[in-house]
């Protein structure tokens, strides 16, 4: 993604309550923010929105927080969130602080934002605060020796354990076949992770297909031809279940 500078990013997500800046002061209270207990789903490197304003506007039930690096990049997704109507309302029953509260008019209020490097997850969100991890595009980092920067790498995998409840998985799409055979293998060698479905061809697949959103960068290189893999890996607690699935998938 190119990236520009845009002055007024700073400003435009200072004002934006649904920004939070303090991020690491809400760890393992995140539910507080939303004000209900439901389940949250994190994207992590969210571009500029597109998949998770579609998915919190489909599914008013679940709490998502999207984390992007760059500022000029979430800028894009904070202005298309406010210009669709966008914002956060009080719960009835919930105690905000008064950073995130509220909003004077009625939209999307099952959404909030981070800028932050998503390495640093493990200090944002407590053991099991999460339930669902969505990775899209993410940066192939081709140079073998920069591995362990790819989102899907096991240093990333054992910071994603760290923060997903029992049962809570990840759903990493990409078109980049390099990138998507490293992550089957990581996920596959992970102590942590066991492999639920995979497709090297999404868009073919009707199974996996169903009820898929597209995000920007899934428009750009389907349109080109390019087959777009997916895979879901889901956490699990032994090291004998890990096994047992790379047993049963090499067979
Ligand atoms: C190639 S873009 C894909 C954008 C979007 N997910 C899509 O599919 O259209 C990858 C995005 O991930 C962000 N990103 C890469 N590494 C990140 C990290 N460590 N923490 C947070 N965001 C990251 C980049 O800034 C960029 O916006």
């Amino acid at each position: 993604m190119r990236l520009r500078n845009i002055p007024r990013a700073g400003s435009v997500l200072d004002a934006c309550k649904e920004v939070v800046k303090d991020e690491t002061e809400y760890r393992g209270r995140w539910r507080e923010i939303f004000g209900n207990p439901r389940p949250i789903h994190i994207e992590i490197g969210m571009g500029k929105g597109q998949f998770l304003l579609t998915l919190a506007a489909k599914n008013p039930d679940i709490n998502y927080i999207g984390i992007e690096r760059y500022s000029s990049v979430l800028l894009r997704a904070v202005e298309r969130f406010q210009s669709e109507g966008g914002s956060a309302k009080i719960p009835a029953q919930g105690k905000l602080p008064d950073d995130h509260a509220p909003a004077d008019k009625p939209g999307i209020s099952n959404i909030r934002f981070i800028c932050m490097d998503a390495r640093n997850v493990p200090d944002v969100f407590a053991p099991g605060e999460i339930d669902r991890i969505y990775l899209n595009f993410s940066d192939p980092w081709p140079k073998s020796r920069h591995a362990s920067r790819r989102l899907t790498s096991k240093e990333f995998l054992a910071r994603y354990h760290k923060i997903l409840s029992d049962g809570g998985a990840i759903e990493f799409k990409t078109d980049n076949r390099a990138l998507f055979d490293f992550s089957v293998t990581e996920v596959l060698e992970s102590p942590f992770f066991v492999m639920d479905r995979h497709t090297f061809d999404l868009h073919r697949d009707t199974v996996m297909n169903q009820g898929n959103i597209m995000t920007e960068y899934e428009e750009k290189f389907s349109s080109l031809g390019n087959p777009i893999c997916k895979l879901i890996a889901t956490t699990h607690k032994t090291a004998f279940s890990c096994i047992y699935s790379i047993e049963e998938i090499m067979s």
